[in-house]
């Protein structure tokens, strides 16, 4: 699906530890390096599991004025990202090599504006969503670090995920802002989806429908 010889990954893994653009959370100064970057009078966008970042980039680019912070805990990954970020030049984006089940030890409460989840793993076998990153558990987590009342965008093929994150909403008390089955057949998509990461791709080319479900929390 996604290959890279054992070789290649861990040649990418041992320099992405090295670029300053992706902060590694096992450093004792991870946090202090994420709080440097971040300007409190600037939005913060986040994407939890960006993969290889292209939907961080992509908003880097759109939203200059911005900041933007894609976070992965697969550091082969993470590496394409920060390729872009160097080739592009772009200076208001970072990655983060962390579970997302650590943001609290590097955001503030109610500091992040918008948050993007893209093609996360449905974990379709995990009956009680343990690891969905959309689960309730999940959500409550973002929800402490979210601005009040600001933005989740869901991302996915799965309709499985759609309806799971349907029901946790729910169970959270939050509020649904926009669901979009199949993106490629609505009039008047917002711009910001025509961006395609690479499991979108995978998935579109197996002819799999793209879905959109915007939410606040
Ligand atoms: C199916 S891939 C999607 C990657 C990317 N968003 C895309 O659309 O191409 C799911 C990603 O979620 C990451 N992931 C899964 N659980 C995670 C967690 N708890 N913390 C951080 N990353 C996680 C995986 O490492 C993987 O890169």
């Amino acid at each position: 699906m996604d290959f890279m010889s054992p070789r290649t990954k861990l040649q990418k893994f041992i320099q992405v530890n090295q670029m300053k653009t992706v902060i590694e959370h096992t450093d004792s100064g991870a946090p202090q390096k994420l709080k440097k970057f971040l300007n409190s009078k600037k939005e913060t966008i986040l994407e939890v599991a960006c993969g290889k970042g292209e939907y961080s980039v992509a908003l880097a680019k759109l939203y200059s004025k911005k900041q933007i912070i894609g976070i992965d805990y697969q550091g082969e990954r993470l590496w394409y990202g920060a390729e872009k970020i160097k080739e592009n030049k772009l200076k208001n984006i970072l990655f983060l090599r962390a579970k997302v089940e650590f943001l609290e030890k590097f955001f503030k409460p109610e500091s992040i504006d918008e948050i993007w989840i893209t093609f996360p793993d449905p974990h379709p076998k995990d009956k009680r969503g343990h690891k969905r990153l959309i689960s309730p558990h999940f959500l409550q987590l973002y929800k402490k670090l979210l601005k009040p009342n600001h933005t989740i965008h869901l991302k996915t093929d799965s309709e499985l995920l759609i309806d799971k994150a349907i029901e946790a909403i729910d169970e959270v008390h939050g509020k649904i802002q926009l669901l979009i089955k199949d993106i490629d057949h609505f009039v008047n998509l917002p711009e910001i989806l025509a961006i395609k990461t690479t499991y979108e791709k995978i998935h579109r080319a197996k002819g799999d429908k793209i879905n959109y479900l915007k939410f606040k929390l």
